[in-house]
């Protein structure tokens, strides 16, 4: 699958143009997985992001590990520990033969500088998943951190990538 064709499926990206996305793209690295390959596990530090071309991927939390999302084409993983540095909060596995492309730290850097309305979308998504991740660890009797808000994440952000 081509990557720039991985960056046309997002939602995440609509509001790029043509140049944005082409940029974007090139900074990504194409992964093919195999069934039950890991992507990244509950606990590790990371700095990565994903974006889901093909297949599915299960989310997965605790232990034994409870599956918390599947995510397929047009979404994306790893937001959380890229943009606020917090270890990662659930294991992702492939599900089946999956493609993902990976982005590092300095390509959204690149991408937030230009569009901030991205940085705050993606803050959003994280708000919702970290109360989905703490209703999630209540009823299993597990631990998670306090939810915030999106814009205490956006605060964050901006923090992190520099972008007052
Ligand atoms: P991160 O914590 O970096 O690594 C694990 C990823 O799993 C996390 O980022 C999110 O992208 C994803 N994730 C966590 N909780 C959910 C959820 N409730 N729904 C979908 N994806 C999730």
């Amino acid at each position: 699958m081509d990557k720039i064709e991985v960056v046309r499926q997002m939602d995440l990206f609509a509001s790029l143009n043509d140049v944005e996305r082409a940029l974007i793209s090139s900074a990504a690295r194409l992964r093919v997985l195999e069934t039950g390959d890991h992507v990244c596990r509950e606990g590790e530090q990371g700095r990565t992001f994903y974006a889901v071309g093909r297949g599915a991927l299960s989310v997965r939390r605790g232990n034994p590990p409870a599956e918390v999302a599947v995510l397929r084409s047009g979404h994306y993983f790893g937001e959380m520990s890229l943009l606020t540095g917090a270890p990662r909060s659930a294991t992702v596995v492939a599900l089946d033969r999956a493609e993902v492309l990976e982005f590092d730290r300095p390509a959204f850097m690149n991408l937030f500088a230009n569009n901030v309305g991205i940085a705050q979308a993606i803050s959003e998504v994280v708000a919702t998943r970290q109360m989905e991740l703490r209703q999630f660890a209540e009823d299993a009797r597990l631990k998670a951190p306090p939810p915030s808000d999106s814009g205490a994440i956006f605060g964050r952000i901006r923090q992190l990538f520099g972008l007052d």
